[in-house]
């Protein structure tokens, strides 16, 4: 069954901790981003591991392939499960971050960012482009030559980059909502078990669960929803 990862979009390592302690035995997996590491990443990350969760550690690395592959190294060291590359770092740049890891941490790519439009990617590639979804797919085709462990896409997109990428790689879909969730800046949300049924093996949530009254009781619910 798909499993749901509740990024922690706070600013301090207190605050997150605290959120986690209330979450408790419900929510395994959390996804760290730049705000909340540039504040307080190694105690957030200690606080996580020390508690027994598994950490996504969400910074879209883009580098040269020698400093790409120490990151992703300092993460597996810090207790890390998983991480995310941009694939436009290039082929160099992944093989260098896949061959660094030695099975320690799972490196997902990252392709279009979905703020993006087709003029602001064009302008990005310096040529027209037509199709997001194509541009997606043939990312998502670099990370497979170079041998990632997954991908990060939206819902609409998540059946066509599973049948592309096969059955042995992990499929991670942010923007999940239950139907009665505020849908908020999100353009794109899937219920939990639409992205499941898409193919999604990770569902990414963050304020319908952080910002709840019942924080436990909204992440049980979007569990929930997997089983109906
Ligand atoms: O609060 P919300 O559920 O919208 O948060 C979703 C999380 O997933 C945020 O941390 C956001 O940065 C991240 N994300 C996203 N869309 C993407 C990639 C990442 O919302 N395409």
């Amino acid at each position: 069954m798909a499993e749901l990862i509740v990024a922690l979009d706070l600013a301090t390592a207190r605050a997150a901790l605290e959120l986690v302690d209330r979450l408790g035995d419900v929510v395994r997996w959390y996804k760290v981003g730049p705000v909340l590491h540039v504040a307080d990443g190694p105690a957030v990350v200690r606080g996580l591991t020390e508690r027994g969760k598994a950490v996504f550690l969400d910074l879209k690395w883009h580098d040269i392939p020698n400093t790409v592959a120490g990151a992703g190294e300092a993460a597996a060291d810090a207790g890390v499960a998983m991480a995310t590359v941009h694939l436009t770092g290039g082929p160099r740049m992944l093989e260098s971050a896949a061959g660094a890891r030695r099975g320690r941490i799972a490196l997902t790519g990252v392709g279009v960012l979905t703020s993006l439009d087709a003029a602001e990617f064009g302008a990005v590639l310096g040529r027209p482009v037509a199709d997001l979804a194509q541009e997606q797919q043939r990312l998502v085709r670099l990370g497979m030559a170079t041998g990632l462990d997954g991908y990060v896409t939206a819902a609409a997109e998540a059946r066509a980059v599973r049948s592309l990428a096969g059955a042995g790689v992990a499929i991670v879909v942010p923007g999940i909502r239950r139907a009665t969730d505020a849908v908020q800046d999100q353009v794109r949300t899937a219920t939990p078990r639409e992205a499941a049924a898409a193919g999604a093996d990770y569902l990414v949530v963050g304020r319908p669960v952080t910002r709840a009254a019942d924080p436990a009781a909204e992440a049980r619910a979007l569990v929930e929803d997997l089983r109906r």
